[in-house]
């Protein structure tokens, strides 16, 4: 069944613990982004003492020192955590066999192929020459190949990473919106129940449940999406 994460965007640890409490019920998950690990460090993640924990930091460096930052991870203990797969085949499996001491406990390293805010001009301004499907499905397949347990993606690529690379790799899915809600900045959006039926393992959903009057009831109208 498909999982609900709820995205808590804040710097304000207190507000995060609020809307934690609120979603419990419903989220499967947490997850803490880079705006409130930057503005609270490990002490923050610490506060959110519902587990388990996403922890989005999007690592991308030099294998070296994403090893070392994922050791440095290891003792907050988060569940899933997310590196770009631009870095590279070492660097992936730098983090994976740096995530391995942790040993059945270790996070999950989920990849992100192409950023979803870049559209085919502004990535071929960056030099990739095939098209943003190509990219992703060579990026997603590298990244599982050094490591990575699944990938993160939009709901428009869902069915053709399952296509693709079969029912294994998890597939972590934001730019969720419930029929009738505010689109935001997301660009290609899809329902909680489309993008459960295309084969999501989780749904990430931020605003949709924090601006919410009511973030906890917001939270499990759409996890009764997911069930229903
Ligand atoms: O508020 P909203 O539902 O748009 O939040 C989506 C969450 O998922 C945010 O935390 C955002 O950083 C994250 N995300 C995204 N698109 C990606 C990867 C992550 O929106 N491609």
């Amino acid at each position: 069944m498909t999982g609900l994460i709820a995205a808590l965007d804040t710097t304000d640890p207190q507000q995060a613990r609020r809307w934690a409490t609120a979603v419990a019920p419903s989220c499967g998950m947490l997850k803490l982004g880079l705006e409130f690990y930057l503005a609270n460090g490990a002490a923050g993640v610490r506060l959110i003492d519902d587990r388990p924990v996403f922890l989005d930091l999007k690592l991308h460096d030099i294998p070296n020192t994403v090893a070392g930052g994922v050791r440095a991870i290891l003792p907050l203990r988060p569940a899933f955590l997310t590196l770009h797969a631009g870095g590279g085949r070492a660097m992936i499996a730098a983090a994976r066999a740096a995530a391995d001491v942790a040993g059945a406990d270790r996070p999950k390293l989920l990849a992100v192929t192409v950023l979803t805010s870049l559209d085919a001009e502004a990535l071929h301004e960056t030099g990739v020459a095939g098209g943003t499907r190509q990219q992703v499905l060579r990026l997603a397949r590298l990244a599982l190949a050094a490591g990575a347990d699944g990938l993160v993606c939009s709901a428009h690529e869902i069915s053709t990473l399952r296509d693709a690379l079969g029912p294994e790799p998890l597939l972590v899915v934001p730019g969720i919106r419930p029929a009738g809600s505010a689109v935001g900045d997301q660009a290609r959006t899809m329902t909680p129940r489309e993008a459960a039926s295309a084969g999501a393992d989780w749904l990430v959903v931020g605003r949709p449940i924090t601006a919410a009057a009511d973030p906890g009831a917001a939270a499990a109208a759409i996890a009764a999406e997911l069930v229903g």
